[in-house]
């Protein structure tokens, strides 16, 4: 991707919606065409991850929902730029590095089911996109956060894909952790978040579908960069689509 076009600032908050599974390969190609775009990069996941590590470090049982959603009312998340990322702040504290274990993931997936719990990060994911340009990735943005959204992608890959994935990303941070266990999980997750009442992960009927197996996150983010050059006028009124950088060859 070329890294040599000139910053684009819209006119219009501009919405990218970036769907998928676990392990998709979401959070680098949105991060890449954030980037692109000059847009805010949002990860809803680390939204509902923070939840989870604060229940953890409340004390508060998981089952207790009552106690879960009084929580997520009050929870102040804050995610902020970081050369190496997103800083994820939950009630002041950098928890960053602690919400991606496989501990914080097979609890945040039945917590990120409550009703409450979804109505109260929806709204928070609303109001920054209605401050700010933003490319957003999740389970349910082109569904119910953003459904207007003028480019919707649904990014998917095949389990064993998106398990050597989080498998390379683990062992980065120096986690072991059983590729064949992350597979087994993944699926699981997939069918919980897949199967739930509240939003489930669904792409949107407008998405486009990415299958990201034989593609690398940049092949991805340039198929997303075309499309936002394709959005219609009557979707982005006062966006001026021709200072949208050109493409990778
Ligand atoms: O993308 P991730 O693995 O960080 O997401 C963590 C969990 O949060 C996962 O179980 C799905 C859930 N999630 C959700 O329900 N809705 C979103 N918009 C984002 C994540």
């Amino acid at each position: 991707m070329t890294s040599t076009s000139p910053p684009f600032s819209p006119s219009l908050p501009l919405q990218v919606a970036i769907d998928g599974p676990a392990g998709a390969g979401k959070s680098t190609v949105a991060r890449l065409v954030a980037r692109a775009l000059n847009l805010t990069y949002v990860d809803t996941g680390a939204m509902y991850r923070a939840l989870a590590w604060s229940v953890l470090a409340h004390s508060i049982a998981p089952e207790d929902a009552s106690a879960v959603c009084r929580l997520a009312q009050s929870l102040v998340i804050v995610l902020e730029d970081a050369a190496d990322g997103v800083r994820v702040l939950a009630d002041g504290q950098d928890i960053t590095p602690r919400i991606r274990t496989p501990e914080i993931s097979r609890l945040t997936s039945p917590l990120s089911a409550l009703p409450c719990v979804r109505t109260r990060m929806v709204a928070l994911q609303q109001a920054m996109a209605a401050r700010q340009g933003v490319v957003m990735e999740g389970r349910d943005i082109g569904t119910v956060v953003l459904p207007h959204a003028p480019v919707k992608v649904f990014l998917t890959a095949s389990p064993a894909a998106r398990a050597a994935r989080r498998h390379a990303e683990l062992a980065a941070r120096g986690v072991r952790y059983s590729l064949a266990d992350l597979e087994r999980e993944i699926r699981e997750r997939d069918t919980r978040d897949a199967t739930r009442d509240t939003s489930p992960l669904a792409a949107a009927p407008d998405a486009v579908l990415i299958d990201s197996d034989s593609l690398t996150a940049e092949q991805v983010a340039d198929r997303i960069l075309a499309l936002a050059r394709t959005i219609p006028a009557s979707a982005s009124a006062a966006w001026p689509r021709s200072e949208l950088p050109a493409l990778a060859s």
